[in-house]
């Protein structure tokens, strides 16, 4: 029996840092899955094979697995790789590729096999698990998220302005959105929860006591 939590939403609401610290007070596993698309973008850029010319016989001589909530791709573990801004836009263009998530479907479905898990990514309070314990999708204005990412520095380029930023925010929430499967978007059954102007500590609390 497992027990799921999901949270969605679009890129830098802040999923990853409030999924973890959720796991954490609940003393839950947790699996971030944008890291799995990343992976697939990482392992074809490393391979020298353009998004474009990905096909299913490329994905099945990939061997992904969690070990806890590390992610391996072919028995190296992948790290700070993956933040890099082109793995960003790499796994965004790829996650609209039928095949792609068809055969990232049971990795994410087996990874929540036996235990109670917070699962964070765009589709998995839609797609993954449609019957998940509780469902929470995590949002905030553009211009917040890109506030922040600026903020924090993390995975923008060195020359990257708050305009570029917000623009970059922007297009991938387009892609994400708009992709003819699985497209991100908010489950009839879930919480929304609009982090803009909230502080992690409230977002975080917020969800723990829906979910306790
Ligand atoms: O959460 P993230 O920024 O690491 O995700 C990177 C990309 O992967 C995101 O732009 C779209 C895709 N993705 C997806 O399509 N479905 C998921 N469950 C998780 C990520």
């Amino acid at each position: 029996m497992s027990t799921v939590v999901a949270i969605d939403g679009p890129a830098g609401a802040g999923k990853s840092t409030v999924a973890r610290m959720v796991a954490d007070r609940l003393n839950y596993a947790y699996i971030n899955t944008g890291s799995l698309y990343r992976a697939l973008a990482y392992t074809a850029m490393t391979s020298g094979v353009a998004f474009k010319d990905i096909t299913p016989e490329f994905l099945e001589k990939q061997k992904l697995e969690f070990r806890g909530v590390d992610l391996y791709c072919n028995g190296k573990k992948l790290e700070s790789e993956l933040r890099k801004p082109e793995c960003a836009v790499g796994a965004s263009i790829i996650s609209a590729l039928p095949f792609v998530r068809d055969y990232l479907l049971p990795v994410q479905r087996n990874a929540a096999l036996d235990q109670w898990i917070v699962m964070e990514g765009r589709d998995i309070g839609t797609v993954i698990f449609p019957d998940a314990e509780k469902k929470f999708f995590v949002t905030a204005s553009p211009e917040e998220r890109a506030r922040r990412r600026m903020a924090q520095g993390g995975e923008i380029s060195g020359d990257a302005t708050f305009e570029s930023i917000l623009a970059d925010i922007k297009a991938r929430d387009e892609r994400d959105m708009n992709r003819a499967i699985a497209p991100l978007r908010q489950a009839e059954d879930a919480v929304l929860i609009d982090t803009t102007g909230l502080s992690i500590d409230e977002v975080v609390a917020k969800i723990t006591s829906y979910c306790r």
